[in-house]
C-alpha cells in the first residue's frame, strides 16, 4: 500500500494557492483506494514564527474545516493535528542528529525568512523546521508528498536525511518523493505576478481566500493586474499575470490552457476576467458554505481530530520503536 502524506500550517487564512497547489491534488488522489492518506495540520511548524496562542488554536480548527469542506474525506484519510502526536518531535530530534548543519544553511525558505526577520531575531526552530517536516513524512513510510513548488527543496532534504540515517544505522526509512503539478505548483499574487501568493500577503487584493464572499472574489479578480498588450496567451515570461490567471481558470474549470487560449483568442481581458470570476465564485461557494457549517460544529471537528491522532500514532509509533532499536536508544 502506498502512503501519501502532506500538511499545511495553521498560520493564516488559506487561499486559492494552497487549494490549487496542495488540497485540490490531495482530493483527486484520494480516490485511489489502494493508498493510505494522511493529512496533518502542522501547528508545530507554525510556531517557528510567533503565533498568537488564541488565534493559533482557532486556526487549527479552521484549517481542519477547510480540509473537509474541500473534499478530504475522513473515511478515506487520516486527519490530525501534528502536536497531538508526540512522535513527530521525538523523531525530529533523532533526525536532527543525522542532519548536516550545512544542509540546513542552504534551505532557501530559511534564508528568505531569516533575512526578512533579521538573523538575530530568528528562532532555532525555523532553522530546524525542515527536519521536523522530514519526521512528519518519514514516520509514515510515505511514498509521495503532494505539495506546491516551494516545498520541493524540503522534500529533497527529507530524502537526504532518510538516506543518511539508513546508511549510518539501519535501512528503516522509505525514501519519499515530492508530487508536483508543474503548472499549478506556484500560484502568483494577483497584484504582483512575480511573487508567490502567500498567507502573509499584506494587500488583501493579492490573494483570494477560500472563505471570501462572492462579491469579494469578483472584486479581487476585477482588480487583478494584467500585462501590457491584449492577447490572452500562456507565456509566464512575457505575460506573467495573464498566465497566472489562465492557470487559475484551468484549475477551477477543468478546461485545458490551450482550450482556454483558443476560446479567448481576439477577446478582451475584461471578458476573460468576468468569466474567470464566475468560475472561481462557483467553485469556492460550495467550499465556503460547507466550511461555515463545519466551523459551527466544533465538537465534531475535535472528535474527528482526536480519532485521527490515535490512528496516526498507531502507525508512527511502530516506526519510533524501529528508530529506537536502530539507534540503540533506551534499554
Ligand atoms: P503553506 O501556506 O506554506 O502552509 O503551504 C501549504 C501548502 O500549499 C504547501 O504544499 C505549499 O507548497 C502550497 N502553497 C502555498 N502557497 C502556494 C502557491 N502560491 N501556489 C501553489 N501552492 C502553494
Ligand atoms: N512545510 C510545509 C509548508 O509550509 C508544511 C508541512 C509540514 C508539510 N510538514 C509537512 C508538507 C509534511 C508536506 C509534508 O507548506
Amino acid at each position: 500500500m502506498k502512503a501519501i502524506f502532506s500538511g499545511i500550517q495553521p498560520s493564516g487564512d488559506l487561499h486559492i494557492g494552497n487549494y490549487i497547489g496542495a488540497i485540490q491534488q490531495w482530493v483527486s488522489l484520494q480516490n485511489q483506494e489502494s493508498h493510505r492518506f494522511i493529512f496533518s495540520i502542522v501547528d508545530l511548524h507554525a510556531i517557528t514564527v510567533y503565533q498568537d496562542p488564541e488565534i493559533l488554536s482557532k486556526r487549527t480548527l479552521e484549517v481542519t474545516a477547510i480540509y473537509l469542506a474541500s473534499g478530504i474525506d475522513p473515511k478515506k484519510s487520516i486527519i490530525f493535528v501534528q502536536s497531538d502526536n508526540p512522535d513527530h518531535t521525538y523523531c525530529a530530534w533523532v533526525l536532527n542528529c543525522v542532519t548536516n548543519f550545512g544542509w540546513l544553511t542552504r534551505m532557501t525558505q530559511f534564508k528568505d525568512k531569516s533575512l526578512k526577520q533579521g538573523r538575530a531575531n530568528t528562532s532555532a526552530g525555523l532553522f530546524n523546521y525542515p527536519v521536523l517536516m522530514a519526521a512528519d513524512i518519514l514516520l509514515y513510510d510515505t511514498d509521495l508528498v503532494p505539495v506546491g513548488e516551494d516545498q520541493i527543496q524540503h522534500v529533497e532534504l527529507t530524502r537526504d536525511i532518510a538516506k543518511k540515517f539508513n546508511q549510518v544505522y539501519k535501512p528503516i526509512f522509505k525514501v519519499p518523493e515530492a508530487l508536483i503539478d508543474k503548472k499549478s505548483a506556484r500560484i502568483m499574487s494577483l497584484q504582483n505576478p512575480l511573487s508567490k501568493m502567500s498567507k502573509s500577503e499584506v494587500d488583501p487584493k493579492a490573494k483570494i481566500n477560500l472563505t471570501d464572499s462572492d462579491s469579494e472574489i469578483v472584486e479581487k479578480i476585477r482588480k487583478a493586474v494584467t500585462d501590457s498588450g491584449n492577447e490572452i496567451i500562456y507565456d509566464p515570461k512575457a505575460k506573467p499575470a495573464i498566465s497566472n490567471l489562465l492557470v487559475i481558470f484551468s484549475k477551477f474549470s477543468g478546461r485545458s490552457i490551450s482550450d482556454l487560449q483558443d476560446y479567448y483568442k481576439g477577446k478582451k481581458y475584461s471578458e476573460f476576467k468576468e468569466d474567470l470570476a464566475e468560475v472561481v465564485v462557483e467553485n469556492i461557494r460550495p467550499i465556503r458554505e460547507r466550511y461555515f457549517e463545519l466551523i459551527d460544529n466544533k465538537d465534531y471537528l475535535i472528535d474527528l481530530l482526536k480519532k485521527g491522532a490515535e490512528k496516526a500514532f498507531e502507525i508512527s509509533h511502530k516506526k519510533v520503536l524501529e528508530i529506537n532499536s536502530a539507534v540503540g536508544l533506551g534499554i
